[in-house]
């Protein structure tokens, strides 16, 4: 379980250090920085998959990313660095980018790709050099061997994170645990709905333990769950938001079709013929059904066009989700966070903005956890 996440210099976040707990709620009003939350563990799990400067270029590049403020530095008068870290119950991470100091004059056309500065994993709750296991300091990674250093790699690309290069169960077992860790987290963020949907599309189903980030494979994941997982769950979660209602897998031919019955109609729905609220809410409870539970989910604005009566049964449906995994979602409908407060171990931050600045209502500096960028 991930206990703290640490953003400094990314867009409005200067410098968030969240506790995070089971079920993590992140509300707060339009433009506090709650959807930089979700890109900046976006980008962590990017990371692990080689993929952060694509991710990163894609959001238009470091100079627009970084925050555009006054500096949190970690050093008086060092460089300005985008840092996204995290602890869990066993290792840590984190990663400073920043610009190359290349010459302009070498005439490259990727002058402005950022570059991978610092990479860190230790065992325990923040960094410290007693706990430190592994260490990147620009191109070069060094492991720790009882009490010397062993050199990992001497000339890594700036472009390439250690966890991708380097994770091996020889010389760096943390670095492969953690890696696979961060690999196995997984993200929704505004499932497709419209009339071409991957979702709405007949597919040839597959035996289907997670479902897609674009959901094309939704009843392939249905079916999983009620041939292998909480079948039970999944007809009781349709029941609860939409009362009498059943679903139905049709798998002629190999062509799986999902199909709704409905009181008072007399054949059932087909997948095309649902509304973009109701195959949305299918779509996130085949997410959150998965019969293969990740450590991590993280939900970005669930509640996008879906009918606000169905709030309250997608909060117990969260709620049940996290009894297997940790949960993070952000969101600004109330109903939902009513319902999701319910839960015994949930906890909820309210960002808001003070000078540009994105901070968490009433979390008071007691509460910050422990944090070092640096040693
Ligand atoms: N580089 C930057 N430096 C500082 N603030 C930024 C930067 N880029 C974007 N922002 C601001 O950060 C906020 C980000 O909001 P966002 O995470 O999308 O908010 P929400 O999802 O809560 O509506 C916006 O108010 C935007 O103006
Ligand atoms: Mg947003």
């Amino acid at each position: 379980m991930l206990t703290t996440l640490a953003i400094a210099n990314y867009r409005s976040l200067c410098d968030l250090v969240l506790p995070l707990g089971q079920l993590n709620i992140i509300t707060g009003a339009n433009g506090s920085g709650k959807s930089s939350v979700y890109r900046a563990l976006r980008l962590l799990a990017e990371t692990a998959q080689g993929r952060i400067i694509t991710a990163l270029a894609h959001e238009g590049g470091l100079p627009s990313t970084l925050w555009a403020g006054p500096t949190h530095r970690t050093k008086p008068n060092g460089p300005v660095r985008l840092q996204l870290g995290f602890a869990s119950d066993t290792l840590g991470y984190l990663i400073h980018l920043g610009m190359p100091n290349r010459d302009p004059a070498a005439g490259s056309a990727f002058l402005l790709d950022p570059e991978i500065k610092h990479e860190s994993i230790w065992a325990g709750p923040f960094l410290r050099r007693a706990s430190q296991l592994i260490d990147r300091s620009n191109a070069v990674v060094k492991a720790k061997q009882g009490k010397s250093w062993n050199v990992l790699a001497s000339h890594l690309a700036g472009f390439d994170s250690m966890l991708t290069q380097l994770a091996n169960p020889h010389n760096a077992p943390e670095m492969l645990q953690l890696r696979e860790q961060v690999r196995s987290w997984r993200f929704y963020d505004h499932f497709r709905t419209d009339a071409d949907a991957p979702a709405r599309r007949p597919q040839i189903g597959t035996l289907t333990t997670c479902i897609s980030d674009d959901g094309h494979d939704l009843a392939a994941a249905l079916q999983t769950i009620i041939e292998i997982g909480d079948a039970e769950g999944v007809a009781d979660a349709v029941d609860d938001a939409f009362p009498g209602a059943t679903l139905e897998i049709d798998t002629r031919d190999g062509r799986f079709e999902v199909q709704m019955r409905q009181p008072g109609l007399l054949r059932p729905l087909n997948v095309t013929e649902l509304s973009d609220g109701t195959l949305r809410y299918l779509l996130l409870i085949a997410a959150l059904y998965s019969p293969r539970p990740a450590e991590l989910l993280v939900l970005n604005e669930p509640e996008t066009s879906l009918h606000p009566d169905l709030l309250p049964a997608l909060g117990r449906l969260i709620r049940k989700a996290a009894a297997h995994s940790q949960v993070i979602v952000v969101s600004h409908a109330n109903r939902l966070i009513a319902t999701l407060r319910e839960h015994e171990d949930s906890q909820e931050f309210c960002l808001e903005k003070a000078f540009g600045q994105t901070q968490v209502m009433g979390l008071r500096e007691l509460d910050r956890p422990a944090w070092h960028w640096d040693i």
